[in-house]
């Protein structure tokens, strides 16, 4: 996808992955940072652990608690990294695109998981003025701990633990559950029935479609998989560390052609 979006833009950029232990995260930024890198992308388990480990860091990023985008710059002579998170963004994009909508205010939302991912997405709808979220999640402690968080930072959103009395609008899968051909459903089918979503989107995109959105998709929901999250993230990261508006569409064939085409599946 990264690559693609270079070449659509006329860059010699590579993008590569990196395997490193989180004990030597340290020493790979800043390694990556002398080495003329111009950026970095940073997945589980290091979102948390960069923040400590960057120059500045972008006040979202502050927020969310997590960086997924590093950038690095030179400043006075010195090598300096900022950390960004593009995740967040990337849900509400993603959420729009997939169900054409133009904003996502008043919305009711059953939110199913409470980890870092559902963290995110709970925090970046309740900026974007969703009217009410539930939240469901297989240790309840934690869906306490995120509906206390809400509260405090998002006050005008009404926030509820358990499943909706009536219907929702949108229903978001924030765990991992699909991503295994024998996991269960996230939430029971009399769930389901019972909250009538007109939108299940689910964050998981291999496989392409999990056994909640055949579910959803019976029960006559319009559906999405991850894959528009997976590419809106990594757009936005594309335009931080080039300046330029990202190639979408090409990003979006790679990404497809490479999640689901023949030799990937
Ligand atoms: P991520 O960064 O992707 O959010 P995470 O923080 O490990 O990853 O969160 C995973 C989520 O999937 C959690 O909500 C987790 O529930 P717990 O908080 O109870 O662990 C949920 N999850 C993972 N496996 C699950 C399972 N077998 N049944 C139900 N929920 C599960």
């Amino acid at each position: 996808m990264q690559n693609a979006g270079f070449a659509a833009l006329g860059l010699n950029w590579r993008y590569l992955a990196f395997d490193v232990h989180p004990e030597r995260l340290r020493e790979a930024i800043e390694g990556a940072g002398a080495m003329g890198f111009v950026g970095l992308n940073l997945t589980v388990p290091h979102k948390l652990l960069a923040l400590e480990m960057v120059d500045e860091v972008d006040e979202r990023a502050q927020r969310l608690g997590a960086v997924n985008t590093i950038v690095f710059d030179e400043r006075d002579g010195r090598r300096i990294g900022k950390g960004f998170n593009t995740d967040a963004d990337a849900i509400v994009r993603a959420l729009q695109e997939a169900f054409e909508l133009d904003g996502l205010g008043g919305m009711s939302v059953l939110l199913l998981g409470a980890g870092g991912a559902a963290r995110s997405a709970a925090l970046r709808l309740a900026e974007e003025g969703i009217g009410v979220i539930y939240l469901v999640n297989r240790t309840a402690s934690k869906a306490t701990a995120l509906a206390e968080v809400l509260r405090s930072e998002c006050p005008t959103v009404e926030v509820r633990e358990g499943f909706p009395p009536g219907t929702v609008d949108l229903v978001l899968n924030a765990t991992s559950l699909g991503l295994k051909n024998d996991d269960t459903l996230p939430m029971g089918l009399e769930q389901l029935n019972a909250c009538r979503p007109r939108f299940v989107y689910d964050m998981i995109y291999r496989p392409m479609e999990t056994g909640l959105l055949r579910a959803a998709k019976a029960a006559g929901c319009r559906v999405s998989n991850g894959a528009g999250m997976l590419l809106h993230q990594g757009a936005r990261a594309l335009e931080l560390w080039t300046g330029r508006p990202a190639p979408v569409e090409e990003m979006r064939r790679a990404l497809e052609r490479h999640l689901w085409g023949e030799h990937y599946v």
